[in-house]
């Protein structure tokens, strides 16, 4: 049994305000949802990162200083099911560049797919996976003395408050030498008629990639969760510049985790915060960097602007 997922969802549940985290939606049936989610008009962030990877990818790689002829190690952080990276990936082996490429996943079985695609995709890629929370997988990451290059994707940093993000960025920071490079993708903020709709979709897709924590719940902790009994809402303001997920119980009822041997009583309408998605601007970013030995050295968007990819390198 995972003694993670049971401790944080106990300490969650029996919380006054109900949380549960987000990082926990990555089971085998979460990465699917999250795939559709990908592919869902609602959802602009992929497409407009997409955008800048695949219209921009010589600036990005110009963007990088990496030079020619010296090996590198391209790291990704949330690596998922890596459509935008390898737009970049097949460019880099295209233009002879010497690299490995090492993507970092919570979820074991987004890893497994990504190696088996690229192993039939670009055959010659040196890759290396690794399985991990992001905050775990950092003190393997500074153990090679090779030029890095991480890519922190998909707005992921955005799961995290910016106290969080700015400890995490320090730590990163840390594990890098001078020229080192972070590729940092994040939402941009915007008005709420564009955002809501990105976590609170049409077909309600968003809706069982949340409620699906309940039933991971149920089949991994004993929980018995009636996912027909709790809704999913998402809530942002473009003046907080932050959509919040919640999970709201539809009636009074209790749940039993019997992993737990306990009960958690809800309320009508009582809500499980799951989810923050954060959405940055150039200030936010800087402030958020305040604490690290890093700056940003460029800033790619995608036409609308919805979306930027900020080149931060370590002095
Ligand atoms: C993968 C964290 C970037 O917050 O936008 C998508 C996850 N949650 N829809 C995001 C998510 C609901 C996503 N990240």
């Amino acid at each position: 049994m995972n003694q993670s997922f049971l401790k944080d969802v106990d300490a969650g549940l029996s919380a006054e305000e109900k949380t549960l985290s987000s990082k926990y939606f990555y089971d085998e049936i979460g990465d699917q949802l999250f795939v559709q989610i990908m592919h869902m008009p609602e959802y602009y962030l992929t497409n407009a990162e997409f955008e800048i990877f695949s219209k921009q990818t010589d600036k990005i790689i110009s963007s990088l200083g990496i030079k020619e002829g010296s090996y590198f190690e391209l790291i990704e952080l949330g690596a998922g099911d890596g459509t935008k990276t390898k737009e970049l990936l097949k460019r880099l082996i295209a233009n002879n560049f010497d690299f490995s490429y090492n993507p970092v996943d919570i979820s074991e079985f987004a890893l497994a797919g990504l190696k088996k695609d690229l192993q039939n995709e670009m055959p010659n890629l040196k890759v290396e996976t690794q399985q991990g929370d992001y905050f775990k997988v950092l003190a393997a990451l500074g153990k090679t003395e090779h030029p890095k290059v991480v890519l922190f994707l998909g707005s992921n940093l955005g799961n995290l408050t910016d106290d969080l993000a700015a400890s995490f960025l320090e730590k990163l920071c840390d594990t890098l030498s001078y020229g080192d490079k972070l590729f940092l993708g994040v939402d941009q903020i915007k008005s709420a008629d564009i955002v809501i709709p990105a976590y609170q979709d049409a077909q309600g897709i968003t809706g069982k990639f949340n409620l699906n924590l309940l039933t991971r719940i149920n089949k991994e902790l004993g929980g018995n969760f009636d996912e027909d009994k709790f809704y999913h809402k998402a809530y942002y303001t473009q003046e907080e510049g932050i959509a919040k997920s919640y999970i709201i119980s539809k009636e009074k009822q209790e749940v039993n985790i019997a992993a737990l041997n306990k009960s958690f009583s809800f309320a009508t309408e009582e809500k499980i915060h799951v989810e923050i998605s954060r959405k940055y601007n150039d200030k936010i970013i800087e402030k958020i960097l305040a604490g690290t030995n890093m700056e940003v050295t460029e800033k790619l968007t995608d036409e609308k602007e919805y979306f930027a990819d900020y080149v931060i390198s370590k002095k």
